[in-house]
């Protein structure tokens, strides 16, 4: 089975490079984030109190955030992989991952960071945010507190995993397509 993590600041471009990936490598692609929107979408209770977080930029309770995640990946049990994106947040949902893939005898393989430049990351969710009619991408000032979550909150799962000589990083700037072939080499390497 491969795991790999898709990891980098929002607008880093890991839903777009996952949504290509899943296809290259028959992987089931899961974002976290997506599936909150489906929740908030349908005002369900769990959408509601993630609504709650995702509205100011702050991060969902990782209770909440490894229970979803869990429930996606046992409901999927005859999958090749998976490609996590935008999970694990933290440290802690990081080793609730280790521990949950574990108890499958499974693992992480590998966690890609795509690295984005702070003012490219900006002007890349205030166009989508014309667009995507996610609220959280629309204001500028919410778009700053998700940057600095992830610089505060996120970034030690990097060092996380990289302790673990797990984690590569890769350039994230240029086309799609640039950044789709340099992830794929990644792979290739650590999915052996
Ligand atoms: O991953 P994405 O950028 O789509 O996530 C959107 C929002 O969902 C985040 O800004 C955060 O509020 C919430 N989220 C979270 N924990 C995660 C993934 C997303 O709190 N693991
Ligand atoms: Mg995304």
């Amino acid at each position: 089975m491969i795991n790999l993590i898709l990891f980098g600041p929002p607008g880093s471009g890991k839903g777009t490079q996952a949504s290509k990936l899943v296809e290259q490598y028959n992987l089931m692609h899961i974002s976290t984030g997506d599936l909150f929107r489906y929740e908030m979408g349908n005002d369900t209770p769990l959408g509601k109190e993630a609504k709650s977080y995702i509205s100011k930029g702050e991060l969902v309770p990782d209770s909440v955030t490894i229970g979803m995640l869990k429930n996606k990946v046992n409901a999927n049990p005859d999958v090749p992989g998976f490609i996590f994106d935008g999970f694990p947040r933290t440290v802690n949902q990081a080793e609730a991952l280790d521990e949950f893939l574990g108890s499958k005898n499974e693992k992480v393989t590998a966690l890609i960071s795509l690295g984005v430049k702070d003012e490219e990351l900006i002007s890349r969710l205030l166009e989508r945010g014309k667009t995507s009619g996610r609220a959280d991408d629309s204001d500028e000032s919410i778009i700053k507190n998700r940057l600095e979550v992830y610089k505060s909150e996120t970034t030690p799962v990097f060092d996380y995993y990289n302790e673990k000589m797990m984690a590569r990083k890769v350039d994230g700037h240029g086309t799609i397509a640039q950044i789709f072939t340099r992830l794929c080499h990644v792979i290739d390497e650590v999915a052996v």
